[in-house]
């Protein structure tokens, strides 16, 4: 709209004088906020701009593929793609402490990008997708104001340790603002309107130990119950359940159960289902989800992902239950 093309070239514009001729580097996650930054900084300066894509391998089914067919694919952005998932396997071998699993996690997220950044020599600017909220919040952090019950994974101290000057045009903008702003400048409403996804990813919906095996079981589940929930929709809100809800998932839990199949008994893994609707995610209700969906998404998990042979609800509210499992 006419509005928010005007934002748009005044933000181009800020951005163009800030830089002038210099590179800049920016770390993607596939999240909102590094996204929207990435679309509106390639308006500005095109190639100027370097995105680094780190692939942890605790993302989602198809998630770091979708990621480059978006940005370097549509959009012609320069997408540095780091697959580090044995890097990450192997130091979070052992490790089952949730908070210890997300320093690790943190810790190498930082390494593998700083060695990807020294690479571009060239560049002299880091470009973060922080938004208002953020700003607030660290604010309050440094005040003392905000209570860390589990710590959020950020690239704090990184402009510091690379010499690099901090571009950050999504500073003023609110959740709702950034999600128009990247409508506006191309990406697809699907991405833009995504459920929140944790920094340390499927690192903290895999309970205890992460093993490669869990996280390959948990994406099949996980992507089968966000089908479902994006292709149900609720014929009181003309809504699917997806935007219905504000958050939901799949959790995988490192037991094993016995169930039958066929002839035979099975002795298979469990998975959670996690789905909440929440404004401000401090407090959050479990999602009252129809029960014909949760049977579908029962049965199809159970019938497709050969390893797990029960999947249950979670219908915990926050608090005292928090939203992730760990
Ligand atoms: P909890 O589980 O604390 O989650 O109720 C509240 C919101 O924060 C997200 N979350 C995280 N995000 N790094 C992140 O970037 C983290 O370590 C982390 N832990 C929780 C969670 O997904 C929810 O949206």
């Amino acid at each position: 709209d006419w509005v928010m093309g005007d934002y748009i070239s005044e933000a181009v514009q800020k951005i163009r004088e800030q830089v002038g001729d210099e590179e800049v580097i920016l770390g993607l996650s596939g999240g909102v906020d590094s996204s929207v930054a990435a679309a509106l900084i390639h308006r500005a300066i095109g190639d100027q701009l370097t995105c680094v894509f780190v692939d942890h391998g605790l993302l989602r089914l198809n998630e770091g593929q979708m990621v480059m067919d978006m940005f370097a694919r549509n959009l012609g952005v320069k997408v540095v793609h780091v697959d580090a998932s044995e890097q990450f396997t192997g130091h979070l071998k052992g490790v089952a402490d949730p908070e210890a699993k997300r320093k690790i996690i943190g810790r190498e997220f930082v390494e593998v990008f700083q060695a990807e950044a020294r690479k571009l020599t060239r560049a002299k600017w880091l470009a973060q997708g922080t938004i208002y909220p953020d700003v607030i919040e660290s604010a309050g952090a440094k005040t003392g104001k905000a209570t860390t019950i589990k710590s959020h994974h950020n690239v704090g101290g990184l402009p510091e340790t690379l010499g690099l000057k901090l571009l950050e045009p999504l500073r003023e903008l609110f959740k709702d603002e950034v999600r128009e702003l990247g409508v506006a400048l191309g990406l697809p409403h699907e991405m833009v309107y995504r459920h929140p996804f944790p920094g340390p990813g499927l690192g903290v919906r895999i309970l205890g130990e992460v093993k490669r095996e869990y996280a390959d079981l948990l994406r099949r589940a996980d992507a089968i119950f966000i089908e479902e929930l994006r292709n149900t929709v609720d014929p009181a809100t003309g809504k699917s359940w997806y935007d219905l809800t504000s958050q939901a998932f799949a959790v995988f839990l490192p037991v094993k159960s016995v169930g039958v199949m066929g002839d035979g008994r099975t002795y298979d893994y469990v998975v959670a289902l996690r789905a909440v609707q929440t404004s401000d995610f401090m407090t959050a209700d479990w999602a009252e989800l129809p029960y014909s969906l949760l049977k579908k998404v029962s049965s199809r998990i159970i019938n497709e992902v050969r390893g797990i042979n029960r999947v249950t609800y979670d219908v915990s509210s926050k608090p005292p239950a928090t939203i992730e499992w760990e």
